[in-house]
C-alpha cells in the first residue's frame, strides 16, 4: 500500500497491515486489518487534535487503564505492609500482576519477575548485581546497536567502576552493516571468547528498527565456555526488550534468554514500570540492587511498591495478550 492510499485508508477508518517477520523468528504473521475509529476511541488525546507518532519513545495510555487507575486510588493501602484488608487485597492484586507479566512472555512464574521504574533502571540492576562477579581479565560483550540504556552501563562498569577495585574488564562492541542495518554476527563471534561473562545486546535496534538474531547470538555466548560462579559454562545473555517486547510475543524459555529488561510506558500502560525478567537461579543468586524494606523476606522488590501502575499493567497484558499471542506464536497460546 503506498502512503496516499494509506492515507485514504485511514480516513475511511480502516488499514491493512502488511506480513511482517514475528519476534522470534523470521515467519511471516498474518494479516491484520486495524480498525482505526475503534482504536481512536480508546484514547483521550485525539480530542487534543494531537496527532502522536512518537511511539517508540513512549506510548499513551489508553482510557481503559487510566479509569483503572483512577477507580484503585479509593480503595489503595500500601502493599506488602499492612494487615489491614484492603492492605491484603491491594498485595493480592499487585502480586497477580507478575504473574499475568510472567505469562506474557512465556516466564515459568512471578518469581522470575522483578519490577523497576524502566529498562534502564532494569538493565543497571543486572550490572550492579553482577558487579561483584566479575573477575580480573573478563569481558563484556555488547554491539553498536545499542540503546544508551544498555551502553553506559557496562561503559561505566568496566571503565569506571571496577577499575577502583583494581579490576580490569575489557568492554567490547560487535559491530552491525551500515548498509543492512544487521548485526555483524561473524565480528560478534571473533569478539566472544572464554573470558566473556556476559553478552548484552539489544533484541530490536531503536535507530534502524533492525531485530537481532537472538538465537544465534545464544548460540555464541553458548559456546564461549565461560566458567560462571554456579558452575555454567557459558557466557550470560541479556537482552534489551525496550522496542522488542511491544512489537511482537516473545518467549523467554523458547529464546532462552538469562536476562530481559523492557518498559511498559511504550506498551501502553501508564508511566513508572518496568520489568526484568530473570533466570530464577540467577535472581536468586544476585547481590540487591536496592537495600531496604521487602527485601529480606522476598529478595525481589524493595521500598512501597508502583501498585497502581502495576496493576494497571497487568489488566493491560491480559487484554492484550490472547490477540497478541495469536498473532505472533502459535506456542503462546498456551
Ligand atoms: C532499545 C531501547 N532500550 C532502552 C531504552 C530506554 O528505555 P527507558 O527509558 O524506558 O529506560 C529505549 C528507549 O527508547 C530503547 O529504545
Amino acid at each position: 500500500m503506498k502512503v496516499d492510499e494509506a492515507d485514504t485508508a485511514v480516513a475511511a477508518g480502516s488499514y491493512q497491515l502488511a506480513p511482517r517477520a514475528s519476534a522470534t523468528g523470521r515467519e511471516p504473521v498474518e494479516d491484520v486489518t486495524l480498525d482505526i475509529r475503534a482504536i481512536r476511541s480508546r484514547f483521550a488525546f485525539p480530542r487534543l487534535g494531537r496527532v502522536v507518532t512518537n511511539n517508540a519513545a513512549s506510548t499513551q495510555a489508553p482510557r481503559e487503564l487510566l479509569e483503572l487507575y483512577r477507580s484503585l486510588a479509593p480503595g489503595y493501602e500500601n502493599v506488602h505492609r499492612g494487615q489491614s484488608r484492603a492492605s491484603q487485597e491491594m498485595t493480592a492484586l499487585f502480586e497477580s500482576s507478575y504473574d499475568t507479566i510472567a505469562q506474557f512472555i512465556g516466564a515459568p512464574s512471578r518469581a522470575s519477575i522483578v519490577l523497576y521504574r524502566n529498562t534502564t533502571e532494569a538493565i543497571n540492576a543486572v550490572m550492579y548485581s553482577l558487579l561483584t562477579e566479575f573477575r580480573d581479565g573478563d569481558n563484556v560483550v555488547t554491539t553498536t546497536l545499542e540503546h544508551n540504556s544498555n551502553y553506559v552501563p557496562w561503559y561505566g562498569m568496566c571503565r569506571d567502576i571496577l577499575p577502583r577495585m583494581g579490576r580490569r574488564v575489557e568492554y567490547r562492541l560487535a559491530r552491525f552493516d551500515p548498509l543492512t542495518g544487521e548485526l555483524d554476527l561473524d565480528h560478534m563471534a571473533s569478539l566472544i571468547d572464554a573470558r566473556t561473562k556476559l553478552v548484552c545486546c539489544t533484541g530490536a535496534s531503536n535507530f534502524l528498527g533492525t531485530r537481532v538474531p537472538l538465537r544465534a547470538v545464544r548460540a555464541l555466548a553458548d559456546a564461549s565456555g565461560y566458567l560462571q560462579p554456579g558452575g555454567e559454562r557459558r557466557s550470560y545473555l541479556l537482552v534489551d526488550g525496550a522496542q522488542l517486547v511491544p512489537g511482537g510475543f516473545v518467549d523467554v524459555q523458547a529464546l532462552d534468554v538469562d536476562y530481559l529488561a523492557f518498559s511498559f510506558h511504550k506498551m501502553l500502560a501508564p508511566f513508572g514500570v518496568g520489568v526484568l525478567y530473570g533466570k530464577r537461579h540467577l535472581l536468586q543468586a544476585a547481590r540487591p540492587f536496592l537495600y531496604g524494606g521487602d527485601m529480606i523476606a522476598e529478595g525481589r522488590s524493595t521500598g512501597s511498591a508502583p501498585f497502581p501502575g502495576s496493576r494497571s499493567t497487568g489488566r493491560g497484558m491480559r487484554r492484550a495478550a490472547p490477540r497478541w499471542s495469536r498473532l505472533t506464536s502459535p506456542a503462546a497460546t498456551r
